[in-house]
């Protein structure tokens, strides 16, 4: 097992970003904890010493970015772990969400770790190692109803994400996408809702916003449970592409696959018939 990485993970304040730095802690690593206020890292603080150092960044503050890294690189001199974990939903109907919500969510779920892993990206490159990891959701990769807004926002991050791991294979980075199902932490608390509902999207979004509250400190899913799960992808000599974590998210992953599948077999011919007469057809991309 590798020993003593350096990590750098967003969104320390609770929940996994909390639960993951406090872990990576336990086993000996040295830990970069960022957070919006850094002064909710002070426990870690004061318990591991010199092996964290807590730092402000709002990830969607280019400024932050640019210093909380300069100053992990000056401090521990490498980054071998990034964890791209800040996040929140904005839930509703895709008809209900105000404009501004949506593109605060962009905001953070995409453009923030975009850019936070633009940023580190160079010294990775630079050592020739390194591992992403980008906390997606179950929501990453099935549309829930009620949740189309903050589903965009993870489908896009698991686009960049899917893309990034192959540019990056070969120069010794590995990316892994990490997709938890319904876990404790202060993500139900923290979700935007619309202002106003529409009355015809009660049985769908409204569903799934009573969903939402009712499971609100019901989650299954143990925080530190998954902090543990990604340390072992994370020393695994082979790390997945996606890491689920919880049997919920199985479940509905496996009936996305079934489903896409059936609709590829019923619809093949069709597909298929759609070139210029006579052209052969390449794989995509080359
Ligand atoms: N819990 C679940 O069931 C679940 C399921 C699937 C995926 N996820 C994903 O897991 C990730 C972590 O969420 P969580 O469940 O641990 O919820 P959480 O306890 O609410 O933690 C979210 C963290 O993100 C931070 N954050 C939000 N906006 C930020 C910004 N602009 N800059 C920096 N930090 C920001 C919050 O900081 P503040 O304290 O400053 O607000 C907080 O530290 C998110 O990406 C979420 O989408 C959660």
């Amino acid at each position: 097992m590798k020993e003593q990485q350096v990590w750098f993970i967003t969104g320390c304040s609770s929940g996994f970003g909390h639960a993951l730095a406090e872990t990576a802690l336990e086993h000996g690593e040295r830990v970069v904890a960022t957070a919006r206020n850094p002064q909710q890292l002070n426990d870690l603080v004061l318990q591991y010493g010199t092996r964290i150092l807590a730092l402000p960044l709002d990830v969607t503050q280019s400024f932050d970015i640019q210093a909380a890294v300069s100053q992990a690189i000056a401090t521990f001199g490498q980054i071998d772990v990034l964890v791209n974990n800040a996040g929140y939903g904005v839930f509703g109907a895709v008809e209900e969400v105000s404009d501004a919500d949506i593109k605060q969510q962009f905001e953070t779920n995409v453009y923030g770790s975009l850019n936070v892993t633009r940023a580190v990206l160079p010294h990775l490159r630079r050592q020739r190692s390194g591992h992403i990891l980008n906390i997606s959701s179950s929501g990453g990769f099935v549309g829930f109803a009620g949740a189309g807004i903050y589903c965009a926002s993870k489908f896009a991050l698991e686009g960049w994400s899917e893309a990034l791991a192959k540019e990056v294979a070969p120069l010794g980075i590995r990316v892994t996408i990490v997709e938890p199902g319904a876990f404790r932490t202060a993500f139900n608390s923290a979700l935007v809702s619309p202002d106003q509902a529409i009355e015809d999207y009660a049985a769908t979004s409204g569903q799934m916003l009573q969903w939402l509250d009712q499971m609100n400190g019901q989650q299954p899913g143990d925080p530190k449970r998954a902090a543990t799960a990604i340390l072992q992808a994370v020393h695994h000599s082979a790390p997945p592409l996606r890491l689920l974590l919880g049997a919920d998210v199985l479940d509905v992953v496996h009936a996305k696959l079934e489903a896409v599948a059936a609709d590829l077999a019923a619809w093949k011919d069709i597909s298929i018939d759609t070139a210029f007469e006579g052209l052969a057809v390449s794989a995509i991309g080359g």
